[in-house]
């Protein structure tokens, strides 16, 4: 099965952390040019082109995104989110720690694409290395000219500010990001207005994930027609997607948008021998399970959707036959319900009964009318909330509760005397 190397081309096999060997593949070149030749319109127009899609969970076309910038203000923020922390998902952890230049390059051209000066890099507070090893690669691409004043002796100046998160997976939502680079408590702001027309600071602000801002490198060095040649109709391109779970090589593939979900498990070294496949979480922590009559379509935006599921962050995790899915929904229910801001009632109250519920059926103590009461309580949480956390604590639960009812209704084993009792 072929493999495919764009953002991961040399990972694993050279040392790209030094700015000398990333250099030696050809690194900062398209910065050079961007900044020497180009003017950011051009930029927004090779994205667009692409067909480029912001790879951080909702899929927003990237061009688009900077184009909603007012033209008339000219202090702007590029925001680049390498929170990363959707269950399931490691692949921006990966760029950061191996391809630390890449990602900062890629930075470096989407904040001139949108006409800033001051670019932010939000790195979650758990991903130490990654953040020193960033921090090592800024000061050595700052000692050679490319990040600060007069870069290339062109006059342009854009300096990188690295803030580290402090552990909460709300602050990887976009405006609870904002709140949090401002000293304020990460919380998700309502919408609109949007952050690009008052995001950080209340300037005008984009911002977009790690995996998005890489693909900037190559799209600019191969031509936006290579990248938008690749993939289906309105999913083009690539993508990494994190496989893990029941699998025998789980790890971070690149693959062309639209590969059958099938490849992408035999990609990871397929199932373990002699077990069987339940299901497959295609898009991280949030997203629904597919099913095996779904293991032939292709790994795409729009497919995924039609699936009942999403393509998301492209954390695809594979649950075979030995899988306690009652155990399951409760990891993840009980991971939402504790990252939950609290801000709104179905977001904080759902989740925390849902939880609760969930724990005595992983204890067996489930009472009758359990299993009817948690459809019950997913089914009024989703649409209801100020930002899709909420939305994202019923999913997964919910496809697999449908599935495998009988693994949930086997729980129930008390009556409501007993319980009581
Ligand atoms: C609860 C929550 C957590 C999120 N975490 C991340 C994250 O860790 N990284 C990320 O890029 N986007 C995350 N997002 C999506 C961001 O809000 C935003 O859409 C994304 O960074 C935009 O970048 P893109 O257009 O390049 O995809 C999260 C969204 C929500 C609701
Ligand atoms: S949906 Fe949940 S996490 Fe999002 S703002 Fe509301 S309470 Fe906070």
């Amino acid at each position: 099965m072929p493999v495919t190397k764009v953002l991961t081309a040399g990972i694993g096999e050279v040392d790209l952390r030094g700015i000398d060997a990333y250099r030696q593949r050809g690194g900062y070149t398209q910065w050079e040019r961007v900044v020497r030749d180009l003017q950011p319109v051009d930029i927004l127009n090779i994205a667009e082109k692409s067909g480029l899609r912001g790879r951080g969970g909702a899929g927003f076309p990237t061009g688009r995104k900077w184009s909603f910038l007012p033209k008339d203000k000219n202090v702007r923020y590029l925001v680049c989110n390498c929170d990363e922390a959707e269950p399931g998902t490691f692949k921006d952890h990966m760029l950061l720690e191996e391809a630390p230049h890449l990602v900062l390059e890629g930075m470096l051209i989407g904040a001139y694409a949108i006409a800033s000066h001051h670019a932010f890099i939000y790195i979650r507070g758990e991903f130490l290395r990654g953040y020193e090893i960033f921090s090592a690669a800024l000061e050595q691409a700052r000692a050679a000219g490319f990040v600060g004043t007069n870069i290339f002796g062109t006059g342009f100046d854009l300096e990188i500010t690295v803030h580290r998160g402090a552990g909460a997976y709300i602050c990887g939502e976009e405006t609870a990001m904002l709140n949090s680079l401002e000293g304020k408590r990460g919380e998700p702001r309502l919408k609109p207005p949007f952050p690009a027309v008052e995001g950080l600071y209340s300037k005008p602000t984009i911002v977009n994930n790690v995996e998005t801002l890489a693909y900037l490198v190559p799209i600019l060095e191969r031509g936006p027609e290579w990248f938008a040649a690749v993939g289906t109709e309105r999913s083009k391109g690539y993508k990494i997607v994190s496989v893990s779970g029941h699998v025998q090589k789980p790890g971070n593939y690149e693959i062309a948008l639209g590969t059958p979900v099938r490849e992408i498990i035999e990609l990871a070294g397929g199932l373990r021998p002699g077990r069987t496949l339940m299901a497959v979480q295609p898009g991280g922590g949030s997203s629904a399970c597919i099913f095996e009559e779904q293991l032939d379509w292709p790994y795409d935006y729009e497919s995924m959707a039609k699936a009942g599921s999403m393509l998301g962050s492209g954390a695809f995790v594979v649950f075979d036959d030995t899988t306690d899915f009652v155990n399951c929904a409760y990891n993840l229910v009980r991971f939402f319900s504790h990252e939950s801001c609290g801000q709104c009632t179905p977001c904080r109250e759902g989740g925390s009964w849902m939880e609760r519920v969930l724990e005595r059926l992983v204890h067996a103590r489930g009472v009758p009318g359990d299993y009817e009461m948690l459809l019950r309580i997913a089914g009024s949480i989703t649409g209801l909330n100020l930002c899709p956390l909420g939305d994202s604590i019923e999913p997964f639960l919910k496809s697999v509760m449908l599935r495998f009812p009988e693994a949930f209704k086997a729980r129930i084993v008390q009556t409501r005397e007993t319980a009581n009792a």
